[in-house]
């Protein structure tokens, strides 16, 4: 099924995320075939970018790679990409751009079907939500029968409890529920919906997914970047607003949850919010923040954050979080989870790992003779990025006249099997958007219960500033104290 023709109107289009991703996912559900001829972009921002913004876009596409006849094949997507300039706070400019999009339609047949798609900086979330529907660009036109108006919401959604329930009462004023689409990427990953899949599609995971025959979760989302040119966004976030309360949330909802009754939305949003309510408060005590100093990676040079552009020189930002944690119902009792995220970490790798109980009883020696304490645990490894694939590590008979156990693995790369990709997340939250599926998106209770796990943290980290910082040189694998936490328990981090 296609979706129906529609005008993809972009807030905030003078952006990064715009040229770099948004642009790119579209052209690359064009091409696929997947989206219906009569689509048109409009790019929406302050400055008067009219003559440059659909080159600078089809620049974007090309980076994004995936273009084979650059100039030819991309010409007639270009051709419905507009730009139109305005003042959020301006209501002529509203008036303005709704013409535009009638004259669109008329035009180009999208038949008053609208995605707004909010990619400014969060503060002018609540404005445009108002101006639209204050100019009543909220609902179909009445003309326009059977049409639809949806809008998508980039994070950051809200910066603490609060803040989200804030934005999420100044979205439904104005939006019913079912016309919004609150994005996390992440949702959009191939491995990611194959974590789903992976349990809930074979008959040999599930019944071994719980706390007699799992010992520890971890979660790691380790970037060896830094901010990039960020430091006024990330000064206000930190790794814990920043990806754990959204991405690593949502990976661990899905490694948790239940077999929801379908996969549609609404089975699957009561799955992930039961994880998360059923997470016990995080003490202080279960958390590690870092920030990265300033070191040497491949070679070059890098600076500490405090040392990144327009940020302050005594920051107490952390730029690495772990946390302990647990899921306190009847499969997870017990088991703990243990989450990392970070910037400028030793190599960039997102995974899900997950270690089982030792057997009960060693009959077999390692090859150092030595018996259950020198076999290795059981682990799945997911690996979400890069190098997409799924791992289980298994004991094996070293060959030999001794009955030697050594570990072996059993890999599925995403690659050797179905072949490289180059889609970003995104293509497929854009699809499901314009055909009004909802299931990967963050729905309203699920913003608000990882708010209220995460924000209890930031106000005892607020209150509690550290002084060691920056505690972690770039290019490593974060503070000692993270090792710690682990150690405590008898556990390591499994090496990535
Ligand atoms: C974004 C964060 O949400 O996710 C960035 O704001 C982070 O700081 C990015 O780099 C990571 O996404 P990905 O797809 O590169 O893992």
């Amino acid at each position: 099924r296609k979706p129906d023709p529609c005008i993809v109107v972009i807030f905030g289009a003078s952006g990064d995320l715009t040229k770099r991703k948004l642009l790119p996912a579209l052209y690359h559900l064009e091409q696929a075939g997947l989206l219906p001829k009569e689509i048109s972009v409009v790019g929406v921002a302050r400055r008067p970018l009219e003559a440059t913004f659909a080159p600078d876009m089809k620049e974007g596409i090309i980076a994004g790679g995936g273009v084979d006849e650059k100039e030819a094949a991309l010409a007639p997507f270009i051709e419905h990409v507009q730009y139109h300039a305005m003042n959020f706070d301006d209501d002529a400019g509203y008036a303005g751009l709704n013409e535009l999009l009638s004259s669109i339609d008329k035009k180009n047949g999208t038949k008053g079907n609208r995605l707004f798609y909010l990619a400014t900086a969060p503060e002018y979330f609540a404005d445009i939500i108002n101006a639209l529907g204050k100019h009543e660009m909220n609902k179909p036109a009445k003309d326009k029968p059977g049409s639809w108006v949806r809008t998508i919401v980039e994070k950051p959604f809200g910066h603490d409890l609060e803040s989200a329930r804030k934005l999420n009462d100044d979205v439904n004023k104005v939006f019913d529920e079912d016309q919004v689409f609150r994005i996390d990427h992440y949702l959009g990953k191939e491995t990611v919906q194959n974590i789903l899949v992976f349990r809930f599609a074979n008959g040999i995971f599930e019944n071994v997914w719980n706390r007699n025959y799992i010992d520890h979760v971890e979660i790691t989302a380790a970037e060896s970047i830094g901010i990039e040119g960020r430091g006024p966004f990330y000064e206000t976030a930190g790794a814990l607003r920043d990806v754990v309360q959204n991405h690593v949330m949502e990976l661990l909802s899905f490694v948790a949850m239940e077999p929801p009754v379908s996969f549609e939305a609404s089975a699957v949003r009561a799955e992930k919010v039961k994880v998360w309510k059923s997470i016990q408060p995080i003490h202080p005590a279960d958390t590690v923040r870092g920030q990265y100093g300033p070191s040497t990676v491949d070679g070059k040079q890098v600076v500490g954050y405090r040392q990144e552009d327009r940020v302050h020189p005594r920051s107490q930002t952390e730029t690495y979080a772990a946390l302990r944690l647990e899921i306190e119902n009847w499969r997870w009792a017990g088991v703990p989870f243990y989450i990392r995220a970070g910037k400028r970490m030793a190599k960039r790798v997102t995974e899900i790992t997950i270690t089982f109980k030792q057997p009960p009883l060693s009959i077999f020696k390692d090859a150092e003779g030595k018996g259950a304490e020198g076999i290795r645990s059981n682990v799945v490894s997911m690996r979400i990025q890069p190098d997409e694939g799924i791992t289980l590590r298994f004991g094996a008979k070293l060959p030999g006249p001794n009955m030697s156990i050594s570990p072996v693995n059993m890999n599925f790369s995403y690659a050797e099997s179905f072949g490289a990709s180059s889609a970003n997340g995104y293509e497929r939250l854009l699809l499901d958007a314009m055909l009004g599926d909802a299931t990967l998106f963050a729905h309203r209770d699920g913003v608000e219960a990882t708010w209220a796990l995460i924000t209890p943290i930031l106000e005892d980290w607020a209150k509690n500033p550290i002084k060691d910082l920056p505690n972690y040189p770039a290019g490593t694998w974060g503070p000692p104290a993270s090792d710690a936490m682990l150690k405590a328990d008898g556990r390591k981090w499994r090496k990535l």
